[in-house]
């Protein structure tokens, strides 16, 4: 099924020109991939103690107001390399490394998704136009623990199919995170995402998905964005981290790669919008820990 009728503009984006890489000071810690092709293979467990869920809250935390204040910047005529500068000294300057620049190759600090791309966007010399829609999907690494963060803005005067899209995919978001109870299996989250979206007509992709995170940019441990049932049923346990990070569509789920190898967009050029947390599995459902510090 796909979303008939809308009016949203597709897509014609073209990869713009990717600037210098940007120096993080010598004092900031890095992840232990940097500098190499791939992560290590993590090891270690998916359920933490509060002590680690702290410093996890506390990456969350940053991400969170980066997110904020690089959102503020976010108007026609501001280009996706000047957004990632900002949020690149707002994350170096608080002690923290922006997670994505070196991870697998990825050259820039965060990932900018504009309109049909559906992730892993490059910063590059793109113009944001009004009516574009625009996905910051920041990572912070501090105190040895990744806090991983994404949302959609709306770029000046947006239409109303693609305002609705960007609307519904938070709240595909939140009836995953809502559906979260220990004991519950993780397929339960994919399922109250998909069912949501497909009231609409949307599209979820199927194959990027939640993770989970915390010493590890991506521990290993999936979290699927649809209907995955019977699979994956390992029970969700308190203490559990991992991202949920709907991806939903206009028009169809199916995607294609750039010849960059990162840049992900909508085969059907429709727009695409995503959000995503950081979250803890509670004693009786979840906490986000990806939320703004209010003293920041
Ligand atoms: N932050 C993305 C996620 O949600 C991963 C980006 S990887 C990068 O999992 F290399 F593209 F930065
Ligand atoms: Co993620
Ligand atoms: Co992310």
């Amino acid at each position: 099924m796909s979303s008939a009728g809308s009016t949203a503009p597709v897509g014609t984006l073209t990869k713009g020109t990717v600037s210098p890489e940007r120096p993080v000071p010598a004092h900031i810690e890095r992840p232990e991939y940097v500098g190499r092709p791939a992560p290590e293979k993590y090891t270690g467990q998916d359920v933490f103690d509060a002590a680690m869920v702290g410093r996890i809250r506390r990456a969350g935390q940053l991400a969170a107001d980066a997110m904020v204040a690089t959102g503020r910047l976010i108007t026609p005529g501001v280009t996706t390399d000047e957004l990632d500068a900002f949020a690149h000294d707002y994350l170096v300057e608080r002690g923290a490394y922006p997670s994505c620049l070196g991870y697998r190759g990825f050259p820039k600090s965060i990932c900018t998704s504009v309109n049909e791309v559906v992730c892993h966007g490059i910063p590059d010399s793109t113009v944001l136009a009004d009516g574009d829609i625009v996905n910051l999907d920041i990572t912070a690494y501090i105190d040895g623990v990744h806090g991983d963060h994404n949302v959609t803005f709306l770029v000046g005067d947006v239409d109303e199919d693609s305002r609705l899209l960007v609307e519904r995919s938070h709240e595909a978001m939140m009836r995953g995170i809502r559906a979260i109870r220990p004991g519950r299996p993780i397929n339960v989250i994919g399922r109250a995402i998909e069912v949501y979206a497909r009231r609409f007509g949307y599209g979820s992709v199927h194959e990027f998905i939640g993770h989970g995170v915390g010493p590890a940019f991506h521990t290993g441990l999936v979290i699927p964005h649809y209907d995955a049932a019977p699979d994956y049923s390992q029970p969700l346990e308190p203490g559990m981290v991992f991202t949920v990070e709907p991806m939903i569509t206009l028009g169809t789920r199916q995607f294609e790669l750039w010849e960059d190898d990162w840049t992900a967009v909508t085969r059907d050029r429709m727009r695409t919008a995503q959000f995503e947390h950081t979250l803890v599995v509670t004693e009786d459902g979840a906490e986000i820990l990806t939320l703004p510090n209010e003293e920041a």
